[in-house]
């Protein structure tokens, strides 16, 4: 078992290992024991799988228990859902001194962890991520929100969860499609930070990660997350190859998913720097060569215009210009502040 303390404004710990949500009961009776009621939230494909033993671990430590099911998906992630949760909870008879569990992946933690954020002004959540991708990524940070008809998270607040148990036994049951959609924020992760990580993944591109890489993973996040909590500076690191994904998710209609298409958006970051001089010609081969040995699309199919005219209508545009990141070599990135009107060029030299 391993344990990330994150130290934000309101601290936590993130424990990683195979049975970690086992010790889910004796947290919340130590940390929550002011509250009567907890509320596991999951999506219908998480909830028959997962939410029975949750449910027993919360009772075992003399809470009532809810379950507030939705439907599986990003689509389920607006506003109708978020007010349904809620409801739910007014319902109920919500305190602010219960909690919630947000058991799934990042639409569940992001939806769960905002209706924490705003419910009675602020009540406490536990993440229980059930995805490869909430386990490296959405489930540590305290981002949470939903979309919008206009575009994907556009509103949503900033509220730490008050622990997350990643068990690696929630995997068994992830289908092969997310647990690769995952792999793609972890190889990002690896190109980012960790040269070691990006070596063992050459080894074995195909073979599954263990709570050791995922660790290591929050643990990046969670350096990036202390310094620069509410995305002021550092934090743009993390949107390395997604600048490039987000365009690619657009033009493809969301066929594409998202940790695909970062993949493909590492790919493409690692050519546009080694064109500028910024990334050697064979740590770019090496990147461009494991996005395709993990299975994923190195090239778009997308025209250069296309391509640009998407990455200008993301919402991390600001001002005049967009905050680029790009590999300088296998394990450090930098952030390129890029004037808007050199875009295609930048797109030109990724493809
Ligand atoms: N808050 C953040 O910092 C942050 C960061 C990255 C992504 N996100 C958000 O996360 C969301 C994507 O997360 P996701 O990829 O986990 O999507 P998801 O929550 O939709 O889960 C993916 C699919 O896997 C299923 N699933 C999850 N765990 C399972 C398990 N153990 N067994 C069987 N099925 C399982 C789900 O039912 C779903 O069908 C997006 O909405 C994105 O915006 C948030
Ligand atoms: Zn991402």
């Amino acid at each position: 078992m391993t344990r990330i303390h994150v130290q934000t404004a309101a601290p936590y710990e993130v424990t990683v290992g195979d049975g970690a949500s086992a010790q889910l009961a004796a947290f919340v009776a130590g940390e929550l024991r002011r509250a009567r009621k907890a509320v596991v939230v999951a999506d219908s494909n998480v909830a028959p799988l997962h939410s029975a033993a949750v449910r027993s671990s919360l009772s075992s430590a003399g809470l009532d228990v809810y379950d507030f099911v939705f439907p599986a998906g990003e689509r389920s992630k607006n506003l109708a859902t978020y007010g349904a949760v809620l409801d739910f909870l007014a319902a109920n008879h919500f305190d602010r001194t219960d909690f919630a569990v947000a058991l799934g992946g990042g639409v569940t933690g992001d939806l769960t962890g905002f209706a924490a954020a705003t419910y009675k002004r602020g009540m406490a959540f536990i993440q229980l991520p059930t995805s490869l991708l909430a386990m490296v990524d959405s489930s540590v940070g305290g981002k949470t929100g939903v979309d919008l008809s206009a575009g994907k998270n556009l509103v949503g607040a900033f509220h730490q969860p008050c622990a997350v148990f990643c068990d690696m036994a929630f995997l068994s049951t992830l289908p092969e499609v997310w647990r690769m959609d995952g792999m793609g924020e972890v190889l990002k992760y690896a190109v980012l930070g960790d040269a070691n990580l990006f070596s063992k993944l050459e080894k074995a591109p195909l073979s599954p990660i263990g709570e050791c890489a995922i660790a290591g993973c929050i643990g990046m996040k969670r350096d990036i997350v202390e310094k620069d909590e509410r995305e002021g500076g550092v934090r743009k690191l993390l949107n390395l190859g997604h600048t490039f994904a987000h365009a690619i998710e657009l033009l493809s209609g969301y066929a594409v998913s998202h940790g695909r298409a970062v993949a493909t958006g590492l790919a493409m970051s690692s050519r546009a720097a080694a064109k500028m001089g910024v990334l050697s010609a064979a740590d770019c081969v090496r990147i461009e060569s494991l996005v395709s040995a993990m299975g994923y699309e190195a090239h778009v199919r997308f025209s250069v215009d296309g391509m640009a005219d998407a990455m200008l209508s993301d919402k991390k545009v600001s001002g005049d210009a967009i905050d680029l990141v790009l590999p300088q070599e296998i394990g450090r990135c930098f952030v390129r502040r890029t004037p808007l009107s050199d875009i295609g060029k930048v797109v030109s030299d990724a493809f």
